[in-house]
């Protein structure tokens, strides 16, 4: 029978996430050894059905967290103006949801794909970014639109809101671990602190919010100037920065800490924080596997390691 294919990576934020919801520049990478894959068919049964580890059912009664996937299932239809025929759509990720590694974007852009797949429609990268963007609107409150278009690009990008995202080179004898702490990030929960937070103290958040960006640049630099060391120490402060925004917790910490006192050039969370997934920057292989064996003992659940000069 006829079959529709989509695929997408997971990304990573390297740097400024948050700040990047007030139109401060943010750097991601995309993660492409872990995926999600959608399959979709026609189905017997006659109405819309979803297959996914979260929830197997009609598409009609998803639970709160997939209603995104409800709305873009019938927004990619409609928009196409495809036949209203049933699909049976098959989502099979490899990316932990709730960590920041955009697991949400990513099954949206992958969910997407298979759907015009499906119809033999060759969608624009342009018209999907459109697309996930209306449907992430749904599942997270204020986006920066970041990881829906990461996740939809295989190149590092530096990112701000109001302007083009630009693509560079990532050439950089260093590796990268991510490690995932084991706790669901709240991403909504933290963007929701952040802005309590600046309501509250707005020089404060605004003096914060104003060296998030400095580093960014900075880091962008140290990436052209091939200095996995300065890197590494503006990892180490935005870290700090973060912690002061309120959105690091102590497991997160403490799985930092390890991984400082395992010799890392510099370690952060990444994403949304308040649980989610922590980054390192290691110099060599073997240091990234010291790293990871800390990580762990610190309570992290999994880790990758990401060599960072494949990106050239
Ligand atoms: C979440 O992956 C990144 C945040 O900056 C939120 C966003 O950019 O939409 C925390």
């Amino acid at each position: 029978s006829n079959c529709g294919y989509g695929h997408a990576h997971s990304k990573i934020i390297l740097m400024g996430e948050h700040a990047v919801v007030y139109d401060y520049p943010a750097i991601a990478i995309p993660f492409t050894s872990v995926q999600v894959r959608v399959k979709v068919q026609a189905n017997q049964i006659g109405r819309d059905f979803i297959q996914s580890s979260i929830y197997t059912g009609p598409l009609t009664t998803v639970p709160k967290q997939m209603e995104n996937i409800q709305a873009l299932v019938n927004l990619t239809r409609d928009s196409f103006q495809f036949d209203r025929k049933a699909l049976l759509i098959k989502i099979d990720s490899d990316i932990p949801a709730g960590r920041g590694m955009g697991s949400s974007a990513a099954v949206s852009v992958a969910l997407v794909r298979a759907i015009c797949d499906y119809f033999n429609y060759s969608i624009s990268d342009y018209q999907l970014h459109l697309l996930v963007n209306q449907a992430e609107a749904i599942a997270h409150e204020s986006t920066s639109g970041l990881d829906t278009l990461i996740t939809a690009s295989d190149k590092p990008v530096i990112y701000r809101k109001s302007q083009k995202p630009f693509n560079f080179p990532l050439d950089l004898n260093a590796y990268l671990v991510l490690a995932d702490s084991g706790m669901e990030g709240r991403t909504q929960q933290a963007v929701s602190r952040v802005l309590q937070l600046k309501l509250q103290q707005k020089e404060f958040v605004a003096e914060l919010m104003e060296s998030i960006g400095n580093f960014v640049e900075q880091a962008y630099t140290a990436i052209q100037d091939k200095n996995p060391a300065e890197l590494g120490r503006l990892m180490t402060y935005n870290h700090y920065y973060l912690n002061q925004l309120g959105v690091s917790n102590e497991r997160l910490d403490r799985i930092i800490n390890a991984s400082w006192m395992a010799g890392a050039l510099g370690a952060k969370l990444t994403g949304g924080g308040m649980g989610g997934c922590v980054i390192t920057l290691a110099e060599n292989l073997n240091q990234a596997k010291v790293i990871a064996k800390a990580m762990k003992q610190a309570g992290a659940h999994k880790t990758w390691t990401l060599n960072l000069n494949k990106f050239a």
